[in-house]
């Protein structure tokens, strides 16, 4: 038996979905357990490409369960949507191979709207995450047993009506209404029916078995609504300890994957000491395709943090590092890394001489450039953990495995 979690370390977009993706081909069930359809995976598989934004990744293998947990936010039009989308891709979606805890929240059309007028400041991707979770915490929240046989109109009419004078009060009030919005939610809602089960007792059932469990998080440590970069963070935790609480099932993770980009970015407002607003950050932003998988916007691009990454590796309790986008920084003549911060709170960088080389066909670690390596052999000194991974490329074969993450 095993237990493997998946953490982006940083701000998120680290490249989580293509290694969850490997592993969970092995894997007997994969669990979210917290976040909504703000996340946004892309996985390549022979060539095609495929955005998830709720369904866990291991739905592209046979012989999974995939499970939303308790700890989500799920929106059923988003997510009725998505099912459709991977079906026309061929992969099946039933209820054997995908599950939604009944204690999971609904995000709905009022969360969404709200999330929409609520002012830009934050930077949301606009999914209605946070309103979804403030109700969550007022106590004034829709959960998913809601549509098995609950009271789900009654309940929407009552959320509508506790933000009616928000709604009201927006420049776009004319846009939304009970009537416009409780329709379609129904009617998607309805189509998830059949999904919605005690998951904590599947996940639970399956670790007694000795089967493998793979915990797959979305967005990065850093946008952990306790340990991040408060205000400017998403709504719920990104972090190990959401595992628990988002899924209700305590299990003892045996591997504790950091997915590290070799550089850093995030979208949305907020603190990001080694953005590079000049040419750095353009280089990189196109060389890493830097725009958001959810929302196609820009993301902010700098130099790896790594006096911050020991921040998260505290936090998350990382013991093996997949290190992502690698073969991103090929083109650059010198590469930093920032080591430390001086009294003002400016970043101190290390510099490491670049590669100039494409490393995308390298499957093996020792045929990497001497640069290359000293560069990940370093990251691996700084934070104390072995680098086990590096993705020299989005598809699954471009993985050079240093250390196996199991055996055979
Ligand atoms: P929200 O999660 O939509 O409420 O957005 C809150 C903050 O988290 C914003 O800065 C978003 O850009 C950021 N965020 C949310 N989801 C992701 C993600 O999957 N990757 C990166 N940033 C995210």
């Amino acid at each position: 038996m095993s237990n493997y979690i998946i953490l982006g370390a940083q701000w998120g977009d680290e490249g989580k979905g293509k290694i969850v993706d490997m592993l969970s081909s092995r894997m007997d069930v994969v669990v979210r357990f917290h976040g909504g359809a703000n996340a946004g995976h892309t996985l390549v598989v022979n060539g095609d490409k495929t955005v998830l934004h709720l369904v866990p990744s291991g739905i592209m293998s046979k012989n999974c369960m995939n499970v939303i947990g308790n700890g989500c936010a799920v929106d059923p039009c988003l997510l009725a949507e998505e099912i459709e989308t991977i079906r026309k891709a061929g992969v099946e979606v039933n209820a054997g191979n995908f599950m939604i805890s009944r204690n999971a929240h609904i995000v709905t059309p009022v969360h969404k709207f709200l999330d929409r007028i609520s002012g830009g400041m934050i930077g949301t991707t606009g999914r209605g995450i946070g309103p979804c979770y403030a109700d969550k915490a007022a106590r004034t929240g829709i959960r998913m047993e809601e549509i098995t046989g609950g009271n789900l109109e009654g309940r929407y009419r009552e959320l509508f009506e506790k933000h009616e004078y928000a709604i009201n009060s927006s420049a776009i009030a004319n846009e939304f209404s009970f009537e416009l919005s409780f329709k379609k939610f129904e009617r998607d809602a309805g189509t998830l029916r059949e999904y919605v089960k005690d998951a904590a007792e599947t996940i639970y059932s399956v670790s007694r078995a000795g089967g493998n469990i793979l915990f797959e998080g979305a967005q990065g440590a850093f946008l952990d609504i306790d340990s991040g970069t408060y205000p400017f963070v998403t709504s719920s935790n990104t972090t190990i300890g959401g595992a628990y609480t988002g899924s209700g099932v305590y299990l003892d993770f045996g591997k504790r994957i950091a997915i590290v980009k070799a550089y850093a970015t995030r979208v949305g407002n907020g603190p990001f000491p080694t953005e590079s607003n000049d040419e750095t950050g353009a280089r990189l932003r196109e060389a890493g395709h830097e725009y958001g998988a959810t929302t196609g916007r820009p993301r902010r691009c700098g130099w790896i943090d790594l006096k911050m990454l020991k921040l998260s590796f505290i936090m998350n309790g990382f013991n093996y590092i997949a290190l992502t986008k690698v073969d991103c920084l090929g083109i650059f003549d010198k590469i930093l890394a920032a080591v430390d911060y001086d009294g003002e709170g400016f970043p101190r960088y290390l510099e490491f001489e670049g590669w100039k080389t494409d490393i995308s066909g390298v499957t093996k670690f020792k045929e990497l450039p001497a640069n290359c390596r000293k560069y990940i052999d370093f990251i691996e000194e700084y934070m104390g953990v072995p680098v086990g991974l590096v993705s020299v490329g989005p598809d699954r074969n471009q993985t050079i495995v240093k250390e196996p993450l199991w055996k055979d």
